[in-house]
Formats: C-alpha cells, sequence, structure tokens
C-alpha cells in the first residue's frame, strides 16, 4: 500500500462514505488529471464519468483555465470581502449577472458569493426570510419544495430537502417545508403509459399533468402564508438524475407570480451549461426571484459559490442588513476560475458544442436499452442517467440490498470509467472536452459492466 493510501486510511474522513468498509479496502487516489481523463498513483487512467462529482466543465488543466488562476495567483490570492470589494469578483459579478439575464434587463439583480451549493442555498433561503419580515410579510413562512428534491447539507438545505437516505439521520434538526409531488415522468404514479423501450417517459407520458394540480393545490393550501417554493429545474439530480416535462417549470413560475410566492430555482447541477442552455430556466425563458449556484461555476476548479437575488428581494434590505457571510466570499482565484469557465462557455464549449456533445451522447447510450434490466435512459445535455429495475414492464425496482447500481460502477472501473451511481440508477456526465470517441468508451465501459453484473441471460 502506497504512503497516500496509507494516510488517507488512517487520518481522513471522506463524505457520503461508510468508513469501515472505506478502510477495508483500498482507496483509490487521484494523482493527476488531463481533459476526461483521471490517473490514479498506480498510472491507471479513467474517464471521469461523472465530472468529477458534477462539478468539472471542461476538463481537467483547461489551459484557459489554468493561465486565469496563475494570473490571479501573480496578483493575489483572497483578501476580505467585509468591507472591502476585489475588480476580479466585482466584474465576475456583472459577467454573471449578464449571462444570467441574457443582457436583458440586468439593473437590480445582485450576486452574493459563498463556498459551495449548500451555502448558496442557505444564503437565499434566509434572504427570503429577512426580506419577508422586512417589507411586513412575516406571516408568509411556508416554503414548499419537490419530493426526493436536495439542495445540500447545510441546516436550511436539508430543510428544504425531502431525501431520506441523506436526511432521515438529521430529522431533529429541521424545520417543517410542505412536500411537494415531484413531477418525474418516469416513476410518476399518475402516469398511464406503458414502458416503451427507446423512448422518453416525459414525452410519451399519459396524464394530465396531476403534478401541476399537486403544486397548485399546495400553493392554494398554504395561501398567503406562502413564501416560497424551491426546486431543483428540470433535472432533480440526487433524487436520480428526476427529469422533469418541459411545461412543468413555467407552469410553476407563473402560479408563483400569480399569487405573490417567490420562486427560488437550485441551479448548483443544471447551471453553467449542463442542460444544454447555460442556465436550465433559460430553456422555458422563466425568470426566478432567486437563484443559487455553485459545482461548475468554476468550471470544478475551485469552491465557489453564489446567489442571485432579484431587485425585489435586495430593496428589502435598503434599510437592513443581510447578516450573512463566509470568510472566503468573493475569493480572487474562485473568480478568476469563475470567469474563465464563463468565457469558455461562450466560445470553445458555446451552445453548439453542447448540443454536439449531447448528440454523441444520446447516440451512443441507445445501446443501453438493448438490456433486459434498463428501465430507462434519460437524458439532458450532458446529463445521461440509466435506470435498472427487475421488471421492464411494471418498472419494478431491483433489490436495494443487491447493490447493484454500485457493482455495476465498480466493474465498470475495470474498463477505465469511474463514475457513481445513485443506488441503481447508473450516472454518466462527462467533461465538455470528452471527444465522441471517448464518450463511446464511456458508454462502452459501463455497458461491459452492466453485463458482467446483470447478465442478459
Ligand atoms: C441540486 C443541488 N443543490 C445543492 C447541492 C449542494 O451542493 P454542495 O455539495 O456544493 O454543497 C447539490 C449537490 O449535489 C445539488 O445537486
Amino acid at each position: 500500500m502506497s504512503q497516500a493510501s496509507d494516510d488517507d486510511r488512517r487520518f481522513v474522513w471522506h463524505p457520503f462514505t461508510q468508513m469501515r468498509e472505506w478502510c477495508a479496502g483500498e482507496p483509490l487516489i487521484i494523482i493527476e488529471a488531463d481533459g476526461a481523463i483521471l490517473r490514479d498513483e498506480s498510472g491507471r487512467e479513467y474517464l471521469d464519468g461523472n465530472a468529477s462529482i458534477w462539478t468539472n466543465v471542461h476538463g481537467h488543466r483547461q489551459p484557459e483555465m489554468d493561465a486565469a488562476i496563475r494570473a490571479q495567483l501573480d496578483r493575489v490570492a483572497h483578501t476580505s470581502f467585509l468591507g472591502a470589494g476585489n475588480d476580479t469578483a466585482a466584474s465576475y459579478a456583472r459577467e454573471l449577472i449578464r449571462a444570467f439575464t441574457q443582457g436583458d434587463d440586468q439593473r437590480g439583480w445582485r450576486v452574493f458569493f459563498s463556498d459551495d451549493g449548500s451555502t448558496a442555498i442557505e444564503a437565499g433561503l434566509k434572504m427570503i426570510h429577512q426580506a419577508r419580515c422586512e417589507r411586513g410579510e412575516s406571516r408568509r413562512t411556508v416554503y414548499l419544495s419537490l419530493a426526493r428534491g436536495y439542495h445540500g447539507d447545510t441546516v436550511g438545505a436539508m430543510s428544504l430537502g425531502h431525501s431520506s437516505v441523506f436526511h432521515s439521520a438529521y430529522r431533529g434538526l429541521l424545520f417543517e417545508s410542505r412536500e411537494v409531488m415531484s413531477p418525474a415522468c418516469y416513476r410518476c404514479p399518475f402516469n398511464n403509459a406503458r414502458p416503451m423501450r427507446g423512448s422518453d417517459a416525459r414525452l410519451t407520458r399519459q396524464c394530465k399533468m396531476e403534478c401541476i394540480g399537486e403544486m397548485e393545490r399546495a400553493l392554494d393550501a398554504a395561501g398567503d402564508t406562502a413564501s416560497a417554493v424551491v426546486l431543483e429545474p428540470h433535472i432533480q439530480g440526487a433524487a436520480g438524475m428526476a427529469m422533469h416535462p418541459p411545461e412543468y417549470l413555467p407552469r410553476v413560475a407563473h402560479m408563483c407570480r400569480e399569487r405573490g410566492v417567490w420562486l427560488m430555482l437550485d441551479e448548483v447541477l443544471t447551471g453553467f451549461g449542463r442542460t444544454g442552455p447555460l442556465f436550465a430556466c433559460q430553456r422555458d425563458h422563466v425568470t426566478p426571484d432567486i437563484v443559487a449556484l455553485g459545482k461548475g461555476i468554476t468550471g470544478g476548479y475551485l469552491p465557489l459559490a453564489a446567489t442571485i437575488a432579484s431587485e425585489e428581494i435586495f430593496h428589502a434590505f435598503d434599510s437592513t442588513t443581510f447578516f450573512h457571510g463566509h470568510s472566503y466570499s468573493g475569493n480572487q482565484l474562485g473568480c478568476a476560475a469563475a470567469r474563465a469557465s464563463l468565457a469558455l462557455l461562450h466560445t470553445a464549449h458555446d451552445e453548439a458544442h453542447r448540443a454536439n456533445h449531447n448528440l454523441a451522447l444520446t447516440a451512443a447510450a441507445r445501446r443501453f436499452w438493448q438490456h433486459p434490466n434498463v428501465g430507462d435512459v434519460r437524458i439532458t445535455g450532458q446529463i445521461c442517467a440509466i435506470e435498472l429495475v427487475a421488471d421492464f414492464d411494471t418498472r419494478t425496482p431491483l433489490p436495494a440490498e443487491n447493490r447493484t447500481g454500485a457493482r455495476v460502477c465498480q466493474a465498470a472501473r475495470h474498463h477505465g470509467l469511474l463514475t457513481r451511481n445513485i443506488g441503481d440508477i447508473l450516472i454518466l456526465m462527462l467533461p465538455l472536452c470528452a471527444t465522441p470517441a471517448q464518450i463511446e468508451h464511456a458508454v462502452e465501459a459501463l455497458d461491459r459492466g452492466l453485463r458482467e453484473v446483470l447478465a442478459p441471460g
């Protein structure tokens, strides 16, 4: 065992990891990376099949990104954002708002910087709460959010989430939020369509959009106590890349607007081109009141996050202070990376490039449908989710205790792919630098892993 493996097993506590099991095995130690490839200490190479936990956008050691961070490092790495501004964060805030509003009306929007997705959500939640009080609307205390939603691990973010796996141990710490059904078509109880191989459940669904009715009922029940609807637009990531029908977001946004309820979008996963457009809400021309950004904001290089708030919310603080902040707010290195990443999303990795990536992924992933235990293959942008089932026609899940998804990902590792499952849902999400051949290789590796664990009979 190497020194690094030994140190890791003896001194490190990994996130979302059963540490006894981890320490009983041989830890994977990544020592370098290039483009879409990760290299471990024994020289083995893997495709970065989950974009380093959904953060990496352009690839590793991307020359423009590296140069921007080095140039910033030659000036200054970090100074306090409390009592001083800095040029990198200020110009990035301007560019981010321009990208978010697509150059429309940029006035009034404000960027609040923090460090990761959870803190971006936490800051947004506190902004909403305080703004309601300042506006004399302190009766508006109810938050509505989607079943199986995941917004991070701080106490406020967990309270807005409804993910029993991640949050049930902390139930006693949380405040109550109202859970509204998830509009994910594949497992929707109102979808009467029979599963069809090769078809996208979002497009072939047979229902009366009961998910919208459920949200309407929840909003009506909350009445003028409703403060905000909080949701991941289009895709609920940790829920298993549960993908929503295209009508859902604009209709929910409209219902919120009619009732004076704020819409807070969690674009921590979906932001920065991951679903195709720069932000998922832009697909439907929906403008939320507040949006949380993280993960891909720095192209996956550095921990930075942002909460963008509307003029209405910002003005609620005209005669008060937002008592919230983080030591590394407005960090220059993070903002330099974020600026370089945004520039790449307008140039080398623009919408046309992202569309081509999606086409290559869609074409390659068709092969998964041939496996009898694949119930659904859903793709949006660079995100592909393959849901495994025991029975295709009834969508019956595999026994959870078999841990099939985890075993498939483990098997795929031997074929040069590193990715993570969510239960029995396999995830593929490669950086935008991945070539069509690398996308094909990633699909092939996962497919081989799948056939080794679940021989098609
Ligand atoms: C949609 C969404 N929101 C928030 C978070 C929390 O982000 P972080 O892990 O950076 O705190 C995540 C993380 O997976 C996420 O997927």
